[in-house]
């Protein structure tokens, strides 16, 4: 469809968790004029569900380096250590400033920042805000100081693709909004810097930590762009997911890593608790570790959980620490100050994504990418906890740095067609179970080629079919095409590094696989 309507702009972000707000407020503080476009409303993302906290190294004692030294660790071999080093080093500096923005995190009676653990770290440097509620504050409070920096936003707008100019520099974005108002149907935001901060695709999996709208948009426009995306089968499976029954689907209660981090067991039904022994910091071991561990507990055992036994916090405790989880235990019917609470793994973050530099530069000119929807390598084949609401604001104020003042792009060439054939909204649910099926927390190549060969088959049969455009419409084309990519490249990782966990190549095989899948439409290479 040719846009209707159009609006001018330097940078155009796409997305409002702490990645897209970020970088929309430090480039309208250096003077760009900036829209923000979101495909819901500005809190609905990630962002506001995270709990735990944002790790970086403010407590006494603690330093970049040993941040350094855990996130390597966890992340199996994987991380670009210049990456990791630039998140560690210019951390503690974004947090005061996110502080200096307004956002408020809990201190203790002097005024100092009050640090917890969770899995990986050997430090407390997790914050915290509200107790468990730290992502609702961060959006709180960076969706308050946009609303009074007077930036443009368009909310209920779902972004289609990427325009470029003659030279195939980004020019802008066409956009699908629902709704009444001034911008409707589909439109164009025409700026010289595209910066994608769309968050992340858990929505692939039919049971995920993550909201409704994180259907991998950002990976797809990327990658009809012809942008390279990388490490796509590094899909994190948080490990403690309040277990609402087998055929539980959808967004699923977050228990936070910090419950752990405060002195939870996890335990089987016989009260044993399995991961003492199984690795050196038990239940605050890094996060893949404790999924797998409760994984296999549940296999030996024939049980469909495990258990989060946190009883000994008391009533007060779980009051005043944990407000939100123990109001969402609550209202499934558990009450987690009597009895334990079941868990189970469920998908959680997207550890791949567009690959950037250190700048967040995708390697197609113009176009940025932050947040979960980016591949800086910070993460490498598993996320450190609490590292992600990090990395958006870190590489957030690189791309605004890096940003200012850019050359203007020529006229956006409006294409005839659009890059994808849509494909029906009633495919979403036959795509998640496939994928939670055959390309879950645990996999081989006969269950990743049964997935495989059912998203073929989703593809076959919307053909040529009409379908009426809408959001869910082309949600369901971006979970198709990223649920596509992140099967083939989990299917040639053979071995089990991390978060991909295949059964039939149980071992890590540094020599063949210490090496990131870098996949374009079209090609791919390693
Ligand atoms: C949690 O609170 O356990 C989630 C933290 C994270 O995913 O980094």
């Amino acid at each position: 469809p040719r846009p209707g309507w159009s609006v001018d702009a330097d940078v155009v972000v796409i997305g409002s968790g702490v990645a897209g707000l970020t970088v929309a407020l430090r480039c309208a503080a250096a003077g760009a004029r900036v829209a923000v476009v979101t495909k819901a409303r500005l809190d609905a993302g990630s962002t506001r569900w995270a709990q735990g906290g944002i790790a970086a190294a403010l407590g006494d004692g603690d330093t970049p380096e040993q941040h350094l030294d855990d996130t390597l660790v966890a992340g199996a071999g994987l991380c670009s250590d210049e990456a990791v080093r630039t998140l560690v080093t210019e951390g503690p500096d974004a947090v005061r400033r996110l502080i200096a923005t307004g956002a408020r995190f809990d201190t203790d009676a002097a005024g100092e920042i009050l640090l917890t653990r969770e899995g990986g770290h050997h430090r407390n440097r997790i914050a915290h805000a509200g107790g468990d509620a730290t992502g609702a504050e961060i959006s709180r409070a960076l969706v308050e100081a946009v609303r009074d920096a007077g930036i443009r936003t368009i909310e209920h707008a779902l972004v289609l693709d990427l325009l470029k100019d003659a030279e195939g520099r980004a020019a802008g974005v066409s956009l699908h909004v629902m709704g009444e108002g001034q911008h409707d149907g589909v439109g164009a935001v025409h700026a010289g810097a595209v910066v994608l901060a769309t968050g992340g695709m858990g929505q692939v999996f039919s049971a995920t930590t993550n909201p409704a709208v994180s259907t991998g948009d950002g990976v797809a426009l990327a990658l009809r762009a012809g942008a390279e995306v990388s490490d796509l089968e590094f899909v994190q499976f948080h490990p403690t997911v309040l277990w609402l029954g087998p055929d539980a689907e959808g967004q699923q209660p977050l228990v936070s890593e910090a419950v752990r981090g405060e002195g939870a067991h996890l335990v089987d039904a016989g009260g044993h608790r399995f991961m003492v022994g199984a690795h050196e910091l038990a239940e605050l071991a890094p996060r893949d570790i404790v999924a797998k561990g409760i994984m296999r507990r549940m296999r030996e055992q024939g049980a469909e959980h495990m258990y989060l036994d946190a009883r000994h916090f008391g009533a007060d405790m779980w009051a005043k620490r944990f407000p939100t989880i123990l109001a969402a235990c609550r209202t499934h019917g558990i009450d987690p100050v009597t009895e334990p609470i079941p868990v189970a793994p469920a998908a959680h973050y997207a550890s791949g994504g567009v690959r950037t530099d250190l700048h967040g530069r995708t390697t197609v000119p113009g176009l940025y990418a932050c947040g979960e929807v980016a591949c800086t390598g910070v993460h490498g084949a598993n996320r450190l906890a609490s590292n992600s609401l990090l990395e958006g604001l870190v590489f957030a104020e690189r791309i605004a740095a890096d940003i200012a003042p850019g050359p203007r792009p020529g006229d956006a060439v409006t294409p005839e067609e659009p890059a994808a054939r849509l494909i029906a909204p009633e495919a979403r649910l036959v795509i998640q179970r496939a994928m939670t099926q055959g390309a879950g927390v645990l996999r081989s190549r006969q269950s990743l080629e049964r997935t495989a060969a059912e998203l073929a088959r989703i593809r076959e049969e919307a053909g040529d079919k009409t379908v009426e455009p809408g959001t869910e419409a082309w949600e369901t084309t971006n979970l198709l095409l990223v649920s596509q990519v992140l099967v083939a490249a989990a299917l040639r990782r053979e071995e089990t590094r991390g978060c991909h966990w295949r059964e039939d190549h149980p071992g890590r095989d540094d020599e063949r696989w210490r090496r990131h899948l870098v996949v374009t439409l079209g090609a791919d290479r390693t």
